[in-house]
């Protein structure tokens, strides 16, 4: 097995930046996603979220020291949540995973753990 974490068997901060501006540009572009966003510059959420996954999949704390504990549900509260935002989001995410190049067993792992985390952060089924 590999010793290394996940974080770095993936290659890094790099893999994670990757990952996330790819997600973020079609943030940008998606008609149902891009309006639940209050900024104007997608920046400093894609910040927030590429800090989140790296400190999660055993990089760096940088997320906690800047934001505190995650508390992911209670954040995203402000947001109407359906399946249809959800399903938009992990749309975005699915061709930032698959352009990302993120190599088996990490692949399916991360996406295992993207739809979980995605399907538990529904918070409305108007
Ligand atoms: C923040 C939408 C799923 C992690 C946000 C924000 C929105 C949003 C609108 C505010 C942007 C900002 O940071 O200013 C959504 C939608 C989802 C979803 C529609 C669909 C289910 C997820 C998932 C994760 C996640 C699955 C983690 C795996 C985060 C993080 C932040 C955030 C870390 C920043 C929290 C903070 O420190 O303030 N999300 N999100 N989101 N989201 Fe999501």
């Amino acid at each position: 097995s590999d010793p290394r974490n996940f974080f770095e068997a993936v290659g890094g901060e790099p893999t994670f930046r990757k990952l996330i501006s790819r997600f973020y540009a079609e943030v940008a572009e998606d008609p149902v996603l891009r309006p639940l966003y209050p900024e104007q510059d997608l920046g400093p959420a894609e910040e927030r979220l590429r800090l989140f996954l790296m400190q999660y999949w055993g990089g760096p704390h940088t997320y906690s020291e800047q934001r505190g504990h995650p508390r992911l549900r209670m954040r995203h509260v402000p947001f109407k949540i359906g399946p249809t935002e959800r399903d938009a989001w992990l749309r975005a995410m699915r061709v930032a995973v698959d352009e990302t190049g993120v190599e088996e067993p990490y692949r399916s792992q991360l996406w295992q753990y993207l739809e979980m985390a995605a399907h538990s952060l529904v918070n409305s089924w108007e």
